[in-house]
């Protein structure tokens, strides 16, 4: 049985566990005034946007909006912005129900499920480009990829007005993406990066793992294998990019089910080459497994001597 009780002027559904019950909204107007609510009564208010199908990655981010924030919310939302036609789109995992009952779970206060019409009445106008660091990477196999990510985000925070919206590491490129459009015009929110999950055979969380057979799954973990192979020549002392690079490769080159697509060092800022490996820069790697792309990266450690 649910009871409501009141929290200032803003109603909370507690279970029989006496946890809250997340308040589900599908109107940008509906999420918007509770939200400005929630400010009103002094709370702060941390945002996850999120595209569902939730995974312990997304309940890392959850937990931690909600142990950092007052009021933690969550947007699920499958943007249609940031998928080219030839895209998975339409095939992207969904699971509603269970993304409920997970972002319960974590203390999240308001989940917003808005429809692509909510969101997008009518084509869309407005894009947010970011230049240069959304040039490489993924973005050059998918360049329409992070103006859509971009825009929606740009759009969730507009909605929401976060103090903090919290991204995981796994994405390393959306992630600077998304601090330097806060930077650029100069968003008022804290975005705060969140680590990568790992499954126990060292595979980062995605929601896209489903779609590996179990050759695919059993070969995927080959992409922190060559992450940890290169972090370990550099504590050895390699600073030279470009046998970083080639561990990197070599190691993912090895493994017959992955399609190298890139292998790098780069600033972890900017995601520009480096002249020399230092300790703080970021290893990016992805890799094919039959149709499905996946995205690793770790911080380069400092030498051990
Ligand atoms: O990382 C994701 O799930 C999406 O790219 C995001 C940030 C929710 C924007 O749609």
């Amino acid at each position: 049985m649910l009871r409501v009780v009141a929290y200032g002027r803003l109603p909370r559904k507690i279970d029989d566990a006496g946890a809250v019950v997340p308040e589900i909204h599908e109107t940008i107007a509906g999420f918007r005034a509770t939200l400005e609510l929630e400010r009103m009564e002094g709370r702060t208010v941390g945002l996850v946007p999120t595209m569902g199908f939730l995974h312990e990655g997304h309940a890392s981010l959850m937990r931690r909006a909600s142990a950092e924030n007052e009021t933690a919310a969550v947007t699920i939302f499958v943007n249609p912005l940031q998928f080219a036609a030839s895209e998975d789109l339409g095939d992207y995992p969904r699971d509603l129900d269970h993304d409920l009952a997970l972002a319960a779970d974590c203390g999240i206060a308001h989940v917003f499920v808005p429809s692509v019409l909510e969101m997008y009445p009518e084509p869309m106008a407005t894009s947010v480009h970011v230049a240069g660091i959304t040039a490489r990477f993924e973005g050059a196999s998918r360049p329409e990829h992070f103006a859509g990510v971009a825009t929606v985000v740009a759009k969730l925070l507009a909605i929401t007005g976060p103090c903090r919206a919290y991204f995981g590491e796994k994405d390393f490129q959306q992630l600077a993406v998304v601090r330097r459009m806060a930077r650029d015009l100069s968003l008022p929110v804290d975005v705060v990066g969140c680590p990568i999950v790992r499954d126990l055979d060292g595979l980062a969380l995605s929601s896209r793992n489903v779609y590996l057979d179990p050759t695919q799954r059993a070969a995927a973990p080959v992409l922190q294998r060559a992450l940890e192979a290169a972090a370990e020549l550099v504590r050895s002392g390699a600073t030279d990019p470009g046998a970083v690079r080639d561990c990197l490769a070599d190691t993912i080159r090895g493994e017959p089910a992955a399609a190298l697509d890139y292998a790098d060092v780069v600033d972890a800022a900017t995601l520009e080459p480096v002249a020399e490996v230092a300790a703080g820069q970021r290893l990016l790697v992805a890799a094919a497994f039959g149709s499905t792309r996946l995205l690793d990266n770790l911080e380069v450690p400092g030498h051990a001597r």
